[in-house]
């Protein structure tokens, strides 16, 4: 069943700019072999203030035994991805057009942007950081909730060169004050607070303390804190306090309220000519040991990237109306809300709120009510709205839609059949799109109306990737089989290094493998040749979506002094794909109990984000190890699972510790 194929219908196929696989196969045998050639047209549909030079698309070296790992594409140009995105359309006569129409969290909050007037509002605030001394280079911290603001700093950024760090407005102020610190931003642009559902997320206070704890502990200053006035001007969907500002504290020093900035600030805004190899913007993502790492994406080659990805895989025509439910604080929301949309014109809808509020139709709600063409979420909110069976989405007309896209983890063939059936009523394409924060734009995917698709099962490269599955020896695996998931060559929208650490850039990617981009993930090749991304094959973990890494959470747990030591595994989870089920071992004199439980919960909560909270926190005696001390986390998967088959045991130091795992596995 999961390995039947789905054909694109004609409903797809009518419409497409790509409507072959024979086409999709010869263009990506030329994206290979020519690259320059086969880029043109994307090329040539930007604005150069001074164009590349001809021959030179891109350099690189991606073998680490042959030196410094550096990856440079089109070099010598000059340009400006604020001014493609908006300025461009603008003068081709896309003014008038909607850029987004913004849905609240209530749904009577809502309203739209034009192309003029998100350029008139980007070169306004970018006036605004420059009359702050923000300039090309510096590093401007976002904490924001879904709201149009967010994407006119993202652009202000980019327009005057300041290079935006988005840090998930769920995360906590822990983790706020360590990426802050980590790229010394100077200044930190937020909410007052924002609505998810009835829960009032109150950002400002969040960002307070995060600024507090990064002179404490960092040593570093955040200058200024630019707050935007969001919650008085939307429908309270829970209990507030009387006087908002009860909300938070208010430093004359250093807070600013974005209207007070924007007020009288000029709608002209000179965009700084940037190179291509200069960095528009960086994004942390979860490192195996811990210390997250800035992911640093540079000008040309993303926005190059960004645009074709969008052209082919959203399969994009001019009066189509996108929407992408991704947050703009991880890189979907980046390069899928914000980058890729702009850059071809395209109308978006963004969404401030959860699916479930006030009911669990308001995604087919908003497709209806929007009518909605394109629609790219994740499988674990796909399988959260499976759940409440398939009324919801009956009730509303969503004959609008043509391409479902996924992202995030692998989507299970259950999710992906009701996807397809339901959502899409047996005649739209859907994409599941493999990506990374580290690779800029959808790397394996299918293209919807030229590649066959197969529930579950990612596809082909995209345009210029070069994927290799290696075996554990580094040996090639041909045709049919199993094993690394890396790509040999570069494709222009790749990271170029980590944030301020080009060796541990150079380790994590580039080491494994002399000569390959290792993702972290496992993949195999079947009989058609096509490609299933298998997970995570680090010490990574990924709960709806979310990367984390074991070391990072065990870590926070090991803070508490009653533990002694701790690992973590995932344990699949109907919802969220995975969920964190954590062993603790315990200090002399310590008790385990519930307030331990609550305790280390809560600790993890408040370190990392509440999206990271473990499921199970359970007691371990002992922890099963190897004769040199490595914990076997295979066996405590088994545990986690309630297996008792425990495969090879052999290396295991002492096995009577099995026997006291099973015993206090929890139910
Ligand atoms: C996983 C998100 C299977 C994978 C864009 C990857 C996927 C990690 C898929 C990156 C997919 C993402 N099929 N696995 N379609 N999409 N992943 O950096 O493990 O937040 O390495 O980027 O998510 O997560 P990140």
């Amino acid at each position: 069943m999961a390995n039947e194929i789905y054909l694109p219908t004609d409903h797809v196929v009518d419409r497409s700019r790509l409507p072959s696989f024979e086409q999709y196969q010869d263009m990506h045998k030329q994206s290979l072999d020519e690259p320059q050639q086969f880029w043109a047209d994307i090329v040539n549909d930007i604005h150069w203030q001074t164009p590349p030079e001809s021959g030179n698309f891109m350099t690189y070296n991606f073998d680490i035994t042959k030196g410094k790992i550096f990856v440079k594409c089109l070099e010598g140009s000059l340009t400006n991805v604020c001014f493609n995105v908006l300025d461009k359309n603008v003068r081709n006569g896309y003014g008038d057009k909607i850029a987004f129409y913004w849905e609240g969290n209530h749904p009577e909050d809502y309203s739209r942007v034009t192309y003029a007037k998100l350029y008139d509002l980007v070169c306004q605030f970018g006036n605004a950081l420059r009359d702050r001394n923000i300039g090309k280079g510096d590093r401007v911290a976002i904490y924001m909730p879904m709201i149009l603001e967010t994407v006119v700093c993202m652009l202000a950024c980019a327009r005057i060169g300041a290079i935006h760090s988005v840090v998930f407005a769920g995360f906590s102020s822990d983790s706020l004050a360590e990426r802050m610190s980590d790229c010394k931003a100077k200044v930190l642009v937020t909410a007052d607070g924002g609505w998810r559902g009835t829960k009032l997320l109150t950002l400002k206070d969040t960002c307070d303390e995060a600024i507090q704890k990064a002179k404490e502990k960092y040593n570093h200053e955040v200058k200024t804190c630019i707050v935007v006035a969001h919650l008085e001007r939307v429908t309270a969907c829970g209990k507030l306090p009387h006087d908002l500002r009860d909300l938070y504290k208010w430093n004359q020093d250093v807070d600013v309220w974005w209207h007070e900035m924007m007020e009288g600030q000029s709608n002209i805004c000179p965009p700084e000519w940037m190179q291509a190899e200069d960095p528009l913007f960086m994004l942390y993502t979860s490192g195996s040991t811990g210390k997250p790492k800035g992911v640093l994406h540079t000008t040309a080659g993303y926005l190059l990237y960004a645009k074709a990805t969008f052209r082919y895989v959203f399969d994009h025509r001019d009066k189509d109306i996108y929407w992408c439910t991704a947050d703009v604080g991880w890189i979907t929301g980046h390069t899928y809300v914000v980058y890729a949309p702009l850059a071809n014109g395209a109308t978006c809808v963004m969404f401030e709120g959860t699916p479930f509020y006030p009911d669990n139709d308001r995604y087919w709600a908003i497709i209806e009510k929007y009518k909605v063409t394109q629609f790219y979420t994740a499988p674990t909110a796909i399988r959260a709205l499976m759940k409440f069976g398939d009324s919801h989405v009956k009730k509303h007309n969503m004959s609008t839609l043509r391409v479902l896209a996924s992202v995030g983890e692998p989507i299970n063939p259950e999710a992906w059949l009701w996807y397809y059936k339901l959502v899409g009523s047996n005649r739209c394409s859907i994409a599941d799109t493999f990506w990374q924060t580290e690779t800029g734009g959808h790397v394996i995917t299918s293209i919807p109306a030229a590649t066959p698709m197969k529930p579950g099962c990612a596809g082909y490269p995209f345009f210029g990737v070069d994927p290799v599955i290696l075996d554990n020896d580094g040996q090639v695996v041909t045709g049919v089989g199993e094993g690394y998931l890396t790509f040999k060559r570069p494709w222009p929208g790749i990271m170029r290094t980590l944030y301020g650490d080009h060796d541990r850039f150079q380790d994590v990617y580039f080491k494994r493998f002399p000569g390959y981009y290792c993702t972290g993930d496992g993949a195999k090749r079947d009989e058609d040749g096509m490609i299933w991304v298998t997970g995570r094959i680090d010490d990574m973990l990924n709960v709806s979506g979310h990367l984390m890494s074991t070391s990072e959470v065990e870590s926070v747990l090991t803070e508490d002094s009653r533990v002694s030591e701790a690992a973590v595994v995932a344990k699949p989870h109907k919802v969220k794909g995975e969920s964190l089920y954590c062993f603790v071992s315990l200090n002399e004199g310590a008790t385990y109990n519930a307030e331990l439980v609550d305790a280390l919960k809560r600790r993890v909560r408040d370190r990392i984000g509440a999206f990271a909270a473990p499921d199970v926190i359970q007691f371990a005696p002992g922890m099963p190890k190897t004769r040199s001390g490595k914990i076997m986390r295979r066996v405590l998967r088994k545990i986690a699972l309630g297996e008792s088959d425990f495969g090879d045991i052999s290396t295991l130091a002492d096995p009577s510790v099995l026997d006291e795992l099973v015993k206090h596995r929890s139910t």
